[in-house]
């Protein structure tokens, strides 16, 4: 009986004819479909660097229906169970040299958020720089890693990691219970599949848009933006734990805070993490 519970609560299991009938109507992309897998973003990695010719790895995609050591920004770990989540990587080799990784983050936070919108009709909120939130809670993170070439020294790709919580997953442990979300409570008729695809469409289509009207839309669903946060810095000397008020995200999607004493301060995505009060 338990079993039949838990068989009712699946969300449907990933169709792989499904996702490559999907894949087939984007051209040059390759998908790599794991059952588990220890990060997409890792896996993403190897291919990287076993390439003889990394543009060859543009819009590849690495989809796993759970992670064993799935990672997140600043070196957490990303938990990345079975059934009620889906994780990805994409491979981005663009034309020109990759200058800001944190960018293309936020460009995909966006992404996200606006298939989010579409197919499940809710309305998740950005968190500077990498997650979503719905009702409080954290439904999707982004981990952007970019690819150095060290010949060069320039970032000639970036490998795209998405992980989204879709359902609540009855087993989640205590100390995330609080923190994380889903999208849906109950199921729901979108494939993984479908929602993969869209996520992935809507990637290459938004790294194409106007720069200033994507980091418009960005600040527009941003929660944080006008509130008082608590700055960690987790580069060691820099400025410790410091409370500011968060007033802009730049161009180059720098979070711009103020300072008690009237001061400004340019955040980069990779040196802070952010306690919303
Ligand atoms: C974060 O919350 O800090 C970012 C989480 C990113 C998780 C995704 S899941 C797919 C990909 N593989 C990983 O190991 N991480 C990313």
């Amino acid at each position: 009986m338990k079993l039949h519970d838990k068989e009712e609560n699946r969300i449907k299991p990933m169709e792989l004819n499904e996702l490559n009938e999907y894949f087939n109507q984007l051209s040059q992309s390759k998908i790599h479909f794991f059952k588990t897998i220890d990060s997409t973003n890792t896996y993403a990695k190897k291919l990287l660097e076993q390439a003889d010719n990394i543009c060859s790895l543009n819009k590849n995609v690495i989809i796993a229906e759970s992670q064993t050591a799935g990672r997140g920004r600043l070196g957490r770990k990303f938990y990345s169970p079975a059934q009620t989540g889906i994780y990805l990587s994409i491979i981005y080799v663009p034309d020109e040299k990759i200058t800001n990784p944190a960018k293309i983050t936020a460009f995909s936070a966006v992404a996200l958020k606006r298939v989010i919108e579409r197919l499940y009709k809710v309305n998740p909120k950005i968190k500077w720089i990498n997650d979503l939130y719905l009702n409080g809670k954290k439904i999707a993170g982004i981990l952007t890693e970019g690819f150095v070439n060290y010949t060069s020294g320039t970032i000639d790709a970036a490998i795209i990691g998405i992980g989204v919580n879709i359902q609540n997953n009855a087993e989640i442990p205590q100390d995330l219970a609080a923190i994380v979300g889903s999208i849906c409570s109950n199921e729901n008729s979108i494939t993984n599949a479908r929602f993969i695809f869209e996520i992935v469409n809507e990637f290459f289509k938004i790294m194409s848009e106007n720069s200033d009207d994507v980091i418009s839309e960005y600040k527009e669903s941003s929660f944080i933006l006008g509130t008082k946060i608590t700055v960690h810095s987790v580069i060691e000397s820099t400025d410790g734990i410091y409370e500011a008020t968060a007033i802009d995200i730049d161009n180059e999607a720098k979070l711009i805070v103020k300072l008690a004493d009237g001061s400004t301060k340019a955040l980069n995505s990779g040196e802070v993490s952010l306690h919303a009060e």
